[in-house]
């Protein structure tokens, strides 16, 4: 005899129950009940094919279908009645259908196992994921295209170090940060390539001598073709880590953005304004507007680069093929997937709404004596003064205007003449900031014309 309470998915060899700690460790249908829509999916995909190959009957797999679609309707419409005895989603799901559709439910698990099942349901999960990141990508890209078109001939201080470098124009650092999100966007596409292959019909580890169609149930699930090889397959979580990785790295795009845009409000640089729908106030300092969202987004590549490190701890000495470890892959993606697609769509909708302050861009880019390479390049062009001493000269007039507390085009020409004897008036051609962004005409560089070419580019890539 059986206890009552032993499981009814392996009872027959067990004489009692798990203990309540056991079950409590054990179970994962507090967190895997969100890949429902994915498990009734590939048991509809798995049911069909033991159909169409004979292993079970049409009417079975029939009786099989209707109960699962169910099962959905009752997981989605809230009435479902999830069981922690019955440990996960796979059990969860089966276990109602039985009692829907009594006897043919049992023939469901033919020639496959949870091993296979869930490898299938959470990359069907993951799949979906990333087509949701390409979305939101998408939509930041085009909104920093706005921007960039807007502002291609704003200028502003380009930074090295944090010190004024050389002036840049907004487009340009807009256009800066759409190039990060473009690759995070290849990375995307190329993951997505790489995962589709189906793990269905691996069974446990060995395959199966049930004479299954795996091409089938590969199709049915939008997977590009079956895994070639069924213990790789059932212990795979490469698709879990790539995801994890992707992800951490735009996250760390998301939160260098993040930090220019807490840097950028300040009453110190105002260099953009945030809009009150991604801001909030202080309870106790009126004046406040602070850049919560910003911040957030700043701060989750923290918890998405923690699952990716926590998911590769996880996997690091697994033998061949599915351990328990790998149930713990679920909460780390699920959140990581979370905190991505909100971090994206807060950032989309920052960037949409923020607006740069043309007057405080175009102030700052003048000072910190940005124009100096262009007044050393002047030397070497027009005067063909080595490089090495056009810089010299330039730090020699940089200290000069340092110690009179004004700026390089401030200098006189005689101020100019007594430390090279050469310079014309033609010098101060280039000192001002748009003679400086407008010159800087390489391919990729900061030029207006160069970052509307680089707008257009994006618009056809994205058209494309
Ligand atoms: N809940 C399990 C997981 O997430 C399903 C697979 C269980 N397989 C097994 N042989 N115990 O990994």
């Amino acid at each position: 005899m059986t206890d009552q309470s032993s499981n009814q998915m392996w009872g027959g060899r067990f004489a009692a129950g798990p203990d309540a700690i056991m079950e409590a460790i054990n179970a994962s249908i507090g967190f895997d009940k969100r890949m429902a829509a994915q498990d009734i999916a590939g048991s509809r995909a798995h049911a069909a094919m033991l159909a169409a190959t004979g292993v079970i009957t049409d009417n079975d797999a029939e009786a099989i279908r209707e109960g699962l679609l169910t099962v959905l309707s009752e997981i989605e419409g809230g009435t479902f009645q999830f069981s922690t005895t019955l440990e996960d989603i796979h059990m969860n799901v089966e276990a109602r259908l039985k009692e829907i559709i009594g006897e043919p439910a049992g023939r469901l698990h033919t020639g496959r196992s949870r091993n296979d099942q869930v490898a299938t349901d959470f990359k069907l999960w993951v799949r979906d994921q990333l087509d949701a990141a390409e979305s939101g990508l998408l939509a930041l890209i085009r909104a920093l295209l706005s921007q960039a078109e807007a502002g291609a001939d704003w200028v502003m201080p380009g930074f090295t170090h944090l010190q004024t470098a050389q002036p840049v124009t907004w487009g340009h650092h807009m256009m800066a940060y759409v190039e990060m999100f473009g690759r995070d966007l290849s990375r995307v596409r190329d993951a997505r390539a790489r995962m589709n292959e189906s793990p269905l019909g691996a069974a446990a580890l060995a395959g199966t001598s049930f004479p299954i169609d795996r091409e089938m149930t590969a199709k049915a699930l939008g997977f590009d073709r079956p895994a070639a090889n069924s213990l790789d397959a059932v212990s795979d979580r490469d698709f879990a880590l790539e995801f994890l990785s992707t992800a951490s790295i735009s996250a760390v795009h998301l939160s260098r953005f993040a930090e220019e845009l807490v840097i950028w409000s300040s009453a110190q640089f105002r260099f953009v304004t945030l809009s009150d729908r991604f801001s909030t106030g202080s309870s106790i300092m009126p004046q406040k507007k602070n850049p919560d969202a910003a911040e957030l987004i700043r701060a989750k590549v923290g918890r998405i680069f923690g699952a990716n490190t926590a998911l590769m701890m996880v996997m690091k000495g697994l033998p061949l093929a599915y351990s328990k470890d790998m149930q713990e892959d679920k909460e780390q993606v699920f959140d990581a997937a979370d905190n991505w697609m909100l971090a994206l769509a807060a950032m989309e909708g920052m960037v949409k709404d923020m607006s740069a302050n043309r007057e405080s861009l175009a102030a700052a880019a003048g000072s910190g004596f940005s124009t100096a390479t262009d007044l050393a390049d002047w030397l070497v062009r027009v005067l063909k003064v080595p490089f090495r001493d056009a810089h010299h000269i330039t730090g020699t007039l940089v200290a000069m205007a340092e110690k009179r507390g004004c700026d390089l085009p401030d200098l006189t020409l005689e101020d100019m003449q007594g430390v090279h004897a050469g310079i014309t008036e033609d010098i101060f051609s280039v000192l001002g900031v748009e003679n400086s962004v407008n010159s800087r005409m390489s391919y990729g560089g900061t030029a207006p014309a160069q970052v509307r070419a680089q707008v257009a580019r994006w618009k056809e890539v994205l058209a494309g």
